[in-house]
C-alpha cells in the first residue's frame, strides 16, 4: 500500500536548483489554460518541506511512495551531462524514504517535459524518445544502488490526447488525430528506458496506463463501433505493444509513417509489472458531429466526485479481470498506481473513506478471481495543482492551505491509517 504524487503538482521551486523550464511552466503561465492562471510554482512547496511530508507518510504507515522525477531538474535544456543539484534532491529524498523504511517508487516522466525539447517537436520527435532512454540512464546512475522498483511513463494515453490532440494540457498542441506518433515516440522512450534501467540493476520496471472499461451506450452498431473505436484509442494502443508487441489492428495505417524496423520490439521488452491508473469507467455513443470518432456520455445513477468523475468500484474489478481474461499470461502482475477522488474543501471526507473502501473492495475481489494484484496507491498524499483545474479539485488524504502550507491530515487519511494497523 502506498501513496503517489508527480514533480510538477507538487515541487514547486520551479527555478531553484539549476531547473531548467517545463513545458507545463510555460503552459500554465499563458494566459487562459489553466483555471484561475493557477501554475505549479509554489504547489506544495514540497521541494523545501519533503522531510515533513515524508514524516506523514510514516504517521500514515505506508510501505512505499510512488513519486515522479522532474527531467528539466536532471537536464534542465534537455540533454547533455546530469545536472547534479537536481539529482540531489531526488538523492535526498531515496535516503529519507530508506531511513524511514518506506519502498521509493519513482516514475520518470508525469508530463513536465523539458521546454528545450518541445521546442524541438517534443515526443512528436522520435529524439526524444532517445533522451528519454539517456534522462533514465541518469537517474539511475545515481539512485539505482537503493531503487529497484521504476516505472517508466504515467498515462502516455492523457499526454498524448490532451497536451497534443485536444490541447488541454501541455505543451497545449491541437493536433487531433495528427498526435498519434506521441504514442509511439512515448513507448518507444519507454522500451529504450526499460533497457537502460535493467542495465544500471532494476528488478522491477513497469509503465503506469490509465486505464478505463469501456461500455456503448446502447446495443446499436454505431454505439458499438464507436465504444471499440475509444477503447482502442485509450486503452489497446497503450497495453497491447507493451504486452504483446503490436498495435491494434485500425491504427495500423496511421502509425507506419513512425515506426521503423525493430521498434516494436523494443516498446514490447518483457515487464515485470503493469501499473494501472484508475478512475472511472466510460460510456461511449456515436458521435453526434461528422468530425468526431465517438461522443463521451454521462454514467448516470452513481455518485459523482468533486471533478463530476462518476463513482464506479466494479469498473475497478472488471477491469482487473477483464485485462487477465484479454492478455492471459501476458498479464504481468499489476500494481494500481493511481486510485482515489475529489472532494470539497473539508476535512470530513467520508466521501474520500467511501470511495478508497469501495475500490479496495473491488481489487479483494478481483484478486479472489485471480488477478496478481502487488499493490495499490492512493493519489493523492496531498492536495496539489490538478493541471488544468488549478488547484480547485482536492484529491488529497492531507489537505493542503496553499496561502500557508499548512498540512492538515483529513478524516480519510485517520481511516486509512487504522487499517494498515
Ligand atoms: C491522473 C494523473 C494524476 C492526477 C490524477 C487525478 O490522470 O496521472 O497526475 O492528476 O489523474
Amino acid at each position: 500500500m502506498g501513496v503517489s504524487t508527480a514533480s510538477y503538482q507538487i515541487e514547486g521551486a520551479v527555478t531553484e536548483g539549476g531547473r531548467g523550464p517545463s513545458i507545463w511552466d510555460t503552459f500554465s503561465h499563458t494566459p487562459g489554460k489553466t483555471l484561475n492562471g493557477d501554475t505549479g510554482d509554489v504547489a506544495c512547496d514540497h521541494y523545501h518541506r519533503w522531510a515533513e511530508d515524508l514524516d506523514l507518510m510514516t504517521g500514515l504507515g505506508v510501505g512505499a511512495y510512488r513519486f515522479s522525477v522532474a527531467w528539466p531538474r536532471i537536464q534542465p535544456d534537455g540533454t547533455g551531462q546530469p545536472h547534479q543539484q537536481g539529482l540531489d534532491f531526488y538523492d535526498r529524498l531515496v535516503d529519507g524514504l530508506a531511513a524511514r523504511g518506506i519502498a521509493a517508487i519513482p516514475t520518470l516522466f508525469h508530463w513536465d517535459l523539458p521546454q528545450a525539447l518541445e521546442d524541438r517537436g517534443g515526443w512528436l520527435s522520435r529524439e526524444t524518445a532517445l533522451r528519454f532512454a539517456e534522462y533514465a540512464g541518469h537517474v539511475a546512475d545515481r539512485i539505482g544502488d537503493r531503487v529497484t522498483r521504476w516505472i517508466t511513463l504515467n498515462e502516455p494515453v492523457v499526454h498524448m490526447a490532451q497536451g497534443y490532440a485536444w490541447g488541454t494540457h501541455a505543451p497545449g498542441r491541437t493536433l487531433n488525430l495528427e498526435a498519434l506518433p506521441v504514442a509511439h515516440h512515448q513507448l518507444l522512450g519507454h522500451g529504450l528506458a526499460v533497457r537502460q534501467l535493467r542495465e544500471r540493476g532494476a528488478t522491477e520496471v513497469m509503465i503506469t496506463n490509465n486505464c478505463t472499461p469501456v461500455s456503448p451506450a446502447s446495443d446499436s452498431e454505431v454505439d458499438q463501433v464507436a465504444a471499440m473505436l475509444y477503447d482502442g484509442f485509450h486503452n489497446r494502443l497503450f497495453n497491447e505493444p507493451v504486452l504483446i508487441g503490436k498495435y491494434p489492428e485500425f491504427l495500423d495505417e496511421g502509425l507506419a509513417p513512425v515506426i521503423q524496423d525493430g521498434d516494436l520490439a523494443i516498446i514490447a521488452t518483457p515487464l515485470d509489472a503493469l501499473g494501472i491508473n484508475y478512475y472511472n469507467p466510460t460510456l461511449v455513443a456515436a458521435p453526434s458531429e461528422p468530425d468526431q470518432m465517438f461522443d463521451l456520455r454521462p454514467i448516470e445513477g452513481v455518485p459523482t466526485t468533486a471533478f463530476g468523475w462518476p463513482v464506479v468500484p466494479e469498473g475497478l474489478h472488471g477491469l482487473l479481470t477483464g485485462l487477465r481474461a484479454t492478455y492471459g499470461t501476458k498479464l504481468p502482475p499489476v500494481y494500481i498506481t493511481e486510485n482515489g477522488c475529489s472532494t470539497g474543501d473539508v476535512l470530513d471526507d467520508q466521501f474520500r473513506i467511501d470511495y478508497l473502501d469501495g475500490h479496495l473492495e473491488a481489487v479483494r475481489r478481483a484478486v479472489q478471481d485471480g488477478v496478481d494484484v502487488r499493490g495499490y496507491f492512493v493519489w493523492s498524499l496531498l492536495d496539489n495543482f490538478e493541471w488544468a483545474e488549478g488547484y480547485s479539485q482536492r484529491f488529497g488524504l492531507v489537505r493542503v492551505d496553499f496561502q500557508t502550507q499548512t498540512r492538515t491530515p483529513r478524516a480519510s487519511f485517520r481511516w486509512l491509517q487504522d487499517a494498515l494497523k
